[in-house]
């Protein structure tokens, strides 16, 4: 059994058109809002508000894989949500595959 076993798979639309530095705050069929970006390495997504104090990180900026809150400068690394700086909490990635083309975001239900 791998982590990925644990995850509810729904397809993730929208976001081919992303150009590298772009971010967008997607609405899946769960109902679970996530914010999808692209890097020179490829899509990443994260959860779409902010751990600190809920602010919309669509809102923010993407330098490289780095991404900024607007609000207290917050930054994590969006490959891994590891914090930078001085952020506390981590940001919560969820994991990416392409089905037939279509991609998909794997979340914990
Ligand atoms: S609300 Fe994002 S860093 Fe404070």
């Amino acid at each position: 059994m791998t982590a990925s076993d644990d995850l509810v798979w729904e397809p993730l639309d929208d976001v081919a058109d992303l150009e590298v530095g772009d971010r967008r705050e997607v609405s899946l069929a769960s109902g679970k809002l996530v914010l999808v970006m692209r890097t020179e390495d490829g899509l990443h997504a994260s959860c779409a508000d902010c751990p600190h104090q809920d602010t919309p990180l669509a809102e923010g900026m993407l330098d490289g894989s780095v991404l900024t809150c607007p609000v207290h400068f917050w930054q994590w690394d969006v490959t891994t949500g590891e914090p930078l700086g001085v952020a506390e909490l981590p940001l919560e990635i969820f994991q990416l595959r392409q089905e037939g083309g279509r991609w998909m975001i794997g979340t914990r239900p």
